[in-house]
């Protein structure tokens, strides 16, 4: 008992501890809060990442790619931004940022990168496609939202490594609750320590909520839909049997149109991942 008390500690010292985002400082705060509002504008998020040249070099070498080339060579920021669209756009970054400055910055192993990257970018994709036939929230926000659900399992991919992705593997294969296999053995869970994350980088409190809940359900009555969505889209992307739900019916009839985008996504990134269920 002693042992996984000191544990928990160990993780959540670890928070206390991490540095990132160390090149960009007010920008990344200044993006979410940009990404996360649905009244801002094209402008406001060009003028932020005009100045970033990675995030403005991702951009346009993306309006130049397959998906929206139309021979035409796209040179600058503003040009690849109207020929991508600013929803797309706020998708492209709100990756960039997790990809580049929170799974890179970390310097998490490669395959452990790629574990999370792909399962969080499924759950993203499917939560922000549900978003759009629901009509309950505003899609991008949901995108972020779900892509963000996770990021508790950061530290312990970081600090406990391999054991922590056999114990993922373990507990998704028998079908256990990852929250209690956790608690069990580390004395924390993901969701604990992603919301000590998530206050610590200040992210919006409707998504310290979502990363805190997404597993027990227990949100404010106000942050229940947003919740909703999330959960329902992480069990369509891990479950292989579904629930009767409606949000479970209509994952499932658009299964192609997700599985679209997060090919997409990957492709954008070239993390090469496939997905293979
Ligand atoms: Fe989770
Ligand atoms: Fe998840």
């Amino acid at each position: 008992m002693i042992r996984m008390e000191s544990l928990r500690e160990q993780l959540i010292d670890r928070i206390k501890t991490l540095q990132i985002l160390p090149t960009l400082d007010g920008v990344v705060e200044k993006l979410f809060s940009i990404l996360d509002d649905k009244d801002s504008s094209f402008r406001d998020l060009n003028d932020v990442i005009k100045y970033d040249q990675a995030i403005s070099s991702k951009v346009i070498s993306i309006a130049n790619s397959a998906y929206y080339s139309r021979g035409v060579e796209i040179l600058s920021l503003q040009r690849a931004m109207i020929t991508i669209g600013y929803e797309e756009v706020k998708n492209i970054v709100t990756c960039m940022l997790f990809v580049e400055n929170i799974l890179k910055e970390l310097k998490l192993r490669p395959d452990l990168l790629m574990e999370l990257w792909k399962h969080s970018v499924h759950v993203a994709c499917a939560a922000r496609v549900l978003a759009g036939r629901i009509f309950t929230e505003d899609p991008q926000k949901v995108f972020t939202v779900a892509l963000l659900h996770d990021i508790g399992k950061v530290i312990l991919y970081m600090v406990v490594r391999d054991a922590y992705s056999e114990l993922v593997r373990d507990a998704v294969s028998k079908g256990k609750s990852l929250n209690k296999v956790e608690i069990a053995r580390f004395g924390t869970d993901h969701e604990e320590l992603g919301y000590i994350l998530s206050v610590k980088w200040r992210f919006p409190e409707e998504f310290t909520q979502v990363i805190k809940h997404h597993h027990d359900g227990a949100v404010l009555e106000k942050y229940q839909p947003l919740l909703k969505l999330v959960r329902a889209a992480d069990r369509f992307s891990t479950a292989s049997t579904h629930d009767a739900d409606p949000e479970a019916f209509i994952l499932l009839k658009e299964r192609e149109e997700i599985m679209k985008e997060v090919q997409k996504i990957m492709n954008f990134f070239q993390l090469n991942g496939h997905e293979t269920n």
